[in-house]
């Protein structure tokens, strides 16, 4: 019966996998290994072997990054009627050229994403529409990609009934994912699916890079040869549904950063006009495109120019979109980040799981925040998550020094003189066999930094071993890619140690029998998605804090016990 429930788990993991892989890059899946996979499943029961994973056929980053660009280039947005038929739409738009793809969501009104086979089908639909004219307003003119279909004019394209399908673009409310996780038999499931549930969807994806396609539009009006790309964690594999999009303005093609001609008579005058730093002309660069989307992107509202960060930056709302975005310049090592955790997530299916289930439980529990400060970041947990993988034994995934002696003579990267290079070829990386469950995994995570000595170790991912701190920063976290940078420097040490007593508690409860028991209330991983700091609200607040953790463990266990328990019920994002 084990046996072939964890088979069964098994195959899902596989399909869900491929699923995955397949809805985010396109590549095929190959079956034929797939009636091996049983007895594999008895030996590991929440992964896919490794040799499942030599055959799926998988693409470097950056070219499945091209594919998803290529597609959104051929992509319109259109604001739909909500009774708009969706039959007769498709049916409209299929006269301007071959239709690949289109589907419907809702963001402050209806909107439909239609994916041409050909450009040519973007053109004709400019071709065939309109200029607004309302007597109040002038119309700017700028042409987009975003149209709007017209209520009057579309009566034929209207139906009595609504009949268009709407997907959803935002992460379900957290007690509705607990309920969810509640009514799996395992942990190991629980782990699984709360991924799955909270995973960007291909649509979202899609939707993702068509808005960096319409920002590029915009900034081509200064820069005709830039690209805007996605990067953290719309391409990393850790996205959630609700995380914000970050986007990089990519000026290299232009400016010759990569491909510097070499016997050329001529030169360009004047092309930063020479300004005093690289930061400077940043500053300027997204000074002036903050504007321009400002004045003239449609859809983009309520633009910050945040300049003077650490990494300069442009904020807005897309509200076609729903998307939080951040507009950067000149952040190539970001990029490479976003490249190498891709690649630990397609490495093994336990390294999503893990950083999924670690990340919404940090979100619960208060580790991390949506407003900018000194808790800890999902950038931040996800490095964690990463080097405790590493340190396991065997090692679940490689050291980045590992990655680096793998790379080809094309992996070569050196960015503002730091070495980046590391192998973009998964199939030349070999796993150890490590068969440890996600169950087992998520406790020594709890476990492992509950009791991490912060006060005098620092964390290297690149090595893959604990260093002495170079400077006093209660957590330090070296960035991979940039030696003399912590990741973590913002945390202080109040957040630090919440991270550390939560941790502890957590792995505490998790033992506990209630919390493994498999039952009506929440239990397992959806047990240690109940804020802590829920239990004894009202009343006992102001004691709560000075409670000793087990007190307050104890409380909570005696909620889950009598139903009391409530999850915040807020979003998970
Ligand atoms: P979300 O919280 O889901 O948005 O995760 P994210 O990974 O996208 O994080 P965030 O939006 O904060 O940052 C985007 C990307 O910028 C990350 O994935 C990293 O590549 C990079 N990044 C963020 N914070 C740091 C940092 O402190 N140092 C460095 N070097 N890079 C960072
Ligand atoms: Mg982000």
């Amino acid at each position: 019966m084990l046996t072939m429930m964890a088979a069964s788990i098994h195959h899902l993991c596989i399909m869900r996998r491929a699923g995955f892989l397949k809805h985010f890059f396109g590549f095929k899946y190959c079956s034929s290994k797939r009636a091996s996979t049983k007895s594999a499943a008895a030996k590991r029961e929440s992964s896919i072997t490794k040799d499942q994973y030599e055959n799926i056929e998988r693409k470097p980053f950056y070219k499945l990054l091209e594919e998803r660009k290529e597609q959104a280039e051929r992509s319109v947005l259109v604001s739909c009627p909500s009774n708009t038929s969706e039959k007769r739409f498709l049916k409209h738009m299929s006269r301007h050229g071959d239709i690949n793809n289109c589907f419907f969501y809702e963001s402050f009104g209806t909107y439909a994403v239609v994916e041409f086979s050909k450009r040519d089908g973007v053109l004709s639909v400019f071709e065939s529409a309109s200029i607004p004219n309302f007597p109040h307003e002038a119309a700017v003119p700028f042409k987009s990609r975003l149209l709007s279909l017209k209520t009057n004019n579309s009566g034929d394209l209207a139906s009595s009934q609504p009949s268009v399908k709407v997907l959803s673009q935002t992460a379900i409310p957290i007690d509705e994912l607990v309920r969810r996780l509640s009514k799996k038999d395992s942990i190991d499931q629980q782990l699984l699916l709360l991924t799955n549930i909270l995973q960007l969807t291909d649509e979202n994806i899609r939707l993702r890079f068509l808005v960096c396609s319409l920002l590029r539009d915009i900034a081509a009006s200064y820069f005709p040869e830039c690209v805007v790309r996605p990067f953290g964690s719309s391409v990393n594999g850790f996205g959630k549904l609700g995380c914000d999009l970050d986007m990089f303005l990519d000026l290299d093609g232009i400016s010759g950063i990569s491909q510097e001609k070499t016997g050329s008579s001529y030169s360009l005058e004047y092309q930063l006009k020479r300004t005093s730093t690289e930061r400077v002309a940043t500053q300027s660069i997204l000074s002036v495109i903050g504007e321009c989307v400002d004045q003239f992107g449609p859809g983009c509202v309520g633009i910050q120019k945040i300049l003077n960060a650490r990494c300069p930056l442009v904020r807005f709302s897309h509200q076609p979109s729903g998307f939080q975005c951040d507009l950067t310049a000149n952040n190539r090592v970001a990029m490479k980040s976003s490249e190498l955790l891709y690649l630990y997530g397609q490495l093994d299916e336990r390294v999503r799981a893990l950083v999924f289930s670690v990340r919404c439980w940090a979100r619960v529990q208060g580790v991390t925040s949506n407003i900018p400060g000194a808790w800890l970041t999902n950038f931040t947990l996800t490095m964690l998550v990463v080097f405790f993988l590493q340190k396991r034994s065997p090692p679940l995934i490689p050291t980045l020094d590992h990655l680096q002696a793998l790379a080809g003579p094309k992996d070569k990267s050196i960015i503002d003189g730091n070495d980046c290079t590391f192998v973009s070829d998964l199939t030349k990386v070999k796993l150890q066999e490590n068969s440890d469950s996600l169950e087992h995994l998520l406790l020594e995570f709890f476990e492992f930094y509950g009791n991490f000595d912060f006060s005098k170790l620092s964390i290297n991912i690149r090595k893959g071993k604990e260093q002495g701190k170079p400077e006093a920063a209660p957590l330090h976290i070296q960035n991979p890619f940039q030696p003399a940078l912590n990741v973590s420097k913002n945390v202080n040490g109040t957040q630090l140690q919440r991270f550390v007593s939560l941790c502890q508690e957590s792995a505490w409860l998790a033992q506990q029998p209630e919390v493994q028991s498999r039952s009506d209330t929440p239990w397992g991983l959806a047990a240690l998605l109940v804020p802590l700091d829920a239990v004894g609200k009202g009343k006992k607040s102001k004691r709560r804090r000075a409670e000793a953790p087990s007190a307050r463990i104890k409380g909570l266990l005696e909620s889950l016990r009598t139903g009391k328990a409530s999850a915040n019920g807020g979003s998970t994002s």
